[in-house]
């Protein structure tokens, strides 16, 4: 193609051993992509069973690829066939850039900044209730598990602020319930996707009547929501009418549409919160300082929108997690047109695979890149500097709840640090990366409630 120089000839280096690579990426893709880094660089090509993919674990590159040629790399690879029966073609999936145009202009006005401040009340309020709930625990001795708390909080959130839904009803425990089932059986065949998932082996039959019992609920809130005048996010969809054809999104687009919010929007957050808590734990000086300013600003009570601008600290305490873990930690791409990545060839075709776990590990980019710093984000401009840091996304695909999450997540982690001395007695941290990152084991925490 036209922009290609001549000298662009060679593809990246080679990973060979189809076999070998399959069994490591299935077992272990982050430390995978580690060694292939180590071995042939930050622009590599790695063959699997199935298929022979470009790796990529430098932040210039990825930036490329999502924002400066993002017209030439589309959502078209075998990660999203395989994750289409659980979330659909939504907004974080449709590889149809008209549809999916049309659903981010319909979906943008849900996290507009103004609409955002009443959000955090709603945030807020979830957050007061679950502290309320471990205040119960912390008092009965009783230990929780992070990673099955900060999934229920934010999922909580998630279905009141966007859907308006009554976070302790049957929908969303039931919900909550299939989305797991789906997405662990999902995990399985992510990593191992030899047998199609229409072959009904004992996993893929607790999948799809995972998924079964998720439409149910959907498919009845759509109908409930059809006549009223609620002004959720769904409610947004199912008004907007297409100012070419006048049509409506049909039933099967909204549930798209809400499972891909409810998965996009809690699993994420949940997993950096988790990560905070425990980077916390492993980093009692940052703790300190966290504390000593959550209580300089609040004096025992509850965080509000409004005391965020003087809690930069947990901004920057949250920044840091998500360079270190991001929560969404890889991604990939297909190239419509053969194109150039780091100097080398990526033909018509091929897909690419990028990590921004290895990106934020960058020692051109971060000194002592692998230290829990959060000073390195006092300078606001850093978060904002696409050349490194990217836990969000690039370009037009950039995360549409990025405000929503950072402000969820400052108000939960200011919150807990007022009124919890959190102790995670095993803090070893097991990640476990199929789609997204988090931990592999429960992490058990005891609660005290803290004087004031
Ligand atoms: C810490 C929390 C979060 C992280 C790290 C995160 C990360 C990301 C990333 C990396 C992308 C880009 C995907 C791509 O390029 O294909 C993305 C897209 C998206 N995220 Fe988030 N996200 C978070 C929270 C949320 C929340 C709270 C919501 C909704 C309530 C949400 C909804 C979405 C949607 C709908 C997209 C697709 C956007 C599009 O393609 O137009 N995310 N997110």
């Amino acid at each position: 193609m036209a922009t290609l120089s001549a000298a662009v000839r060679e593809p990246a280096p080679l990973l060979p051993g189809r076999l070998r690579n399959t069994r490591q990426f299935i077992s272990e893709p982050i430390g995978f992509f580690t060694a292939a880094t180590a071995r042939r660089g930050d622009v590599f090509r790695f063959q699997l069973v199935n298929a022979t993919l470009v790796g990529l674990t430098h932040p210039r590159h990825i930036k490329r690829v999502l924002q400066d040629r993002q017209a030439n790399f589309v959502r078209d690879t075998q990660m999203y066939d395989i994750i289409e029966p659980f979330v659909g073609r939504g907004l974080a999936t449709i590889a149809d850039h008209d549809r999916w145009r049309r659903n981010r202009r319909i979906a943008q006005p849900a996290f507009d900044h103004k609409k955002l401040d009443t959000l955090a009340e709603i945030m807020a309020s979830e957050v007061s209730a679950l502290c309320d709930e471990w205040a119960g625990h912390a008092r009965a001795g009783r230990q929780v598990d992070l990673v099955e708390q900060m999934s229920l909080l934010t999922l909580r959130i998630v279905v009141r602020s966007l859907f308006g839904l009554e976070p302790n009803g049957p929908e969303v425990a039931g919900f909550a319930h299939a989305a797991k089932q789906a997405n662990a059986e999902l995990g399985r065949f992510v990593r191992m996707p030899l047998v199609p998932l229409s072959v009904p082996t004992p996993s893929h039959r607790r999948f799809w009547r995972a998924i079964r019992d998720m439409d149910a609920i959907v498919y009845g809130v759509i109908n409930r929501l059809r006549d009223t005048d609620s002004e959720g996010l769904l409610s947004m969809f199912m008004r907007a009418a297409d100012p070419d054809t006048d049509e409506r999104m049909t039933d099967r687009e909204l549930r798209d549409e809400v499972v891909t919010m409810l998965f996009a929007g809690h699993e994420t957050s949940s997993s950096a919160l988790t990560s905070a808590l425990l980077l916390l734990q492993a980093h009692p000086d940052v703790r300190e300082r966290l504390r000593a300013d959550v209580d300089a600003t609040l004096g025992g009570r509850p965080a509000t929108a409004a005391d965020l601008p003087a809690l930069p600290f947990g901004r920057q305490v949250l920044e840091e997690v998500l360079r270190l873990r991001p929560p969404a930690w890889m991604g990939q791409r297909s190239a419509v047109a053969d194109d150039e990545i780091g100097g080398y060839l990526v033909p018509a075709g091929t897909t690419v695979m990028y990590s921004y776990y290895h990106a934020h590990r960058n020692p051109e980019c971060w000194e002592r890149p692998e230290d829990f710093n959060p000073n390195r984000f006092a300078d606001k401009t850093v978060a904002r500097d696409r050349n490194i840091y990217l836990p969000f996304g690039a370009g037009g695909h950039l995360c549409i709840g990025q405000a929503f999450a950072m402000m969820e997540m400052q108000l939960a982690l200011a919150a807990i640090t007022a009124r919890f001395e959190v102790t995670i007695p095993d803090p070893d941290y097991t990640p476990m990366s199929a789609l997204t990152l988090n931990a592999k084991y429960p992490v058990l925490a005891t609660l005290t409630e803290r004087a004031g």
